[in-house]
């Protein structure tokens, strides 16, 4: 996720059990000027591995340019970004919007595959608007191009991040092509995970939106799809204990005064679900130092859930 899944990020996930992970999408052109923050965005460590890199771009030059720039970076796959929603980016003809233009993509995806030294995968949606859905066409041109998987995104373009998922449409590209695909949207609980593989028969789930403030979503999934059992809600104490540890890894990275500031935000997602907990909340949003941040986690232990049932409660009546 673009903002979101930076290395501190990525390394606090693998720690719950997230098996493969990407970095969030790089622009092409960015690769091929080289900026600190782009620098940034490549980094890595031995531990945050597999990994994979996803390219944002529609012209083969910029694509392949960027292919060679990060080559030395030596991540697991990369992927072409077929399915960001973002007005800025489609009106450029990047992102979904080259959904609707599957040759085109097909050309890009040749380029990428013919000049890689690691395995290619594609990232697309549904398809551009519901009278236009095109996932199947789109991924057989992809396969053709000779990728080693795909990940759907089970929305078109015109949904952005609402609406409802299309199962039946990421079950018809899993049914048309050989390779693995992966499947997204709304992965958001651990039934809602196991609901996208029985409607689907994908080969595996992206959780996105789900990680936020909830790392322990990859352990309770792992369960859940093993034993059936969901663990219990992590205690206060323990969320203090993550954040702490999350707030570690960013001060490590960003140093620590860009570290608290970019904590912030993490901060309201951890917390959700507590009863009362607004003030100390807003507090964090004002928070200036790392340690003004570290005396507000510590708040946290004080706190008890709004509704102490399972995080997932809500999710269950939905699936
Ligand atoms: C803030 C944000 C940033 C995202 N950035 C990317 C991205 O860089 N690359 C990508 O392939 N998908 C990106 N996505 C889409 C997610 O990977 C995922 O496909 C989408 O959120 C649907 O899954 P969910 O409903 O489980 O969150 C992003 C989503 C969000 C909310």
């Amino acid at each position: 996720m673009a903002g979101i899944t930076d290395l501190p990020y990525r390394l606090l996930l693998r720690s719950f059990g997230c098996e493969l992970a990407f970095l969030e999408m790089v622009s092409s052109q960015s690769l091929v000027h080289e900026s600190k923050r782009t620098r940034r965005m490549l980094s890595s460590s031995a531990e945050d591995r597999p990994l994979g890199a996803q390219l944002l771009g529609n012209e083969e030059e910029a694509v392949l340019k960027a292919l060679e720039n990060i080559r030395p970076c030596g991540f697991d796959m990369i992927d072409l970004n077929a399915a960001c929603p973002v007005p800025k980016i489609t009106k450029k003809g990047k992102g979904a919007s080259l959904l609707r233009e599957p040759k085109k993509l097909r050309s890009l995806l040749d380029v990428l595959v013919k000049n890689s030294d690691v395995p290619v995968t594609v990232k697309i949606r549904a398809g551009w608007d519901r009278d236009s859905v095109n996932a199947r066409d789109v991924a057989l041109h992809a396969e053709d191009a000779g990728i080693s998987a795909l990940t759907i995104h089970g929305r078109t373009k015109e949904q952005g991040y609402s609406g409802r998922v299309d199962y039946a449409v990421i079950k018809d590209v899993k049914e048309a092509v050989s390779i693995p695909v992966i499947a997204s949207g709304d992965a958001i609980s651990p039934q809602m995970i196991r609901k996208m593989f029985h409607e689907t028969g994908c080969d595996a789930v992206a959780i996105a939106r789900g990680s936020l403030g909830n790392p322990w979503i990859f352990r309770d999934t792992i369960s859940y799809l093993e034993t059936g059992t969901i663990p219990e809600r992590p205690a206060p104490g323990e969320i203090a204990n993550t954040m702490r540890r999350h707030l570690d890894l960013i001060c490590t990275f960003y140093g620590d005064k860009s570290g608290a500031i970019l904590f912030r935000k993490l901060f309201s997602w951890y917390v959700k679900g507590l009863h009362e907990i607004r003030t100390v909340k807003e507090d964090a949003f004002r928070a200036q130092t790392r340690e003004q941040m570290l005396f507000l986690i510590e708040r946290i232990r004080n706190y008890a859930y709004r509704h102490p049932e399972s995080a997932y409660e809500g999710f269950v009546l939905s699936c």
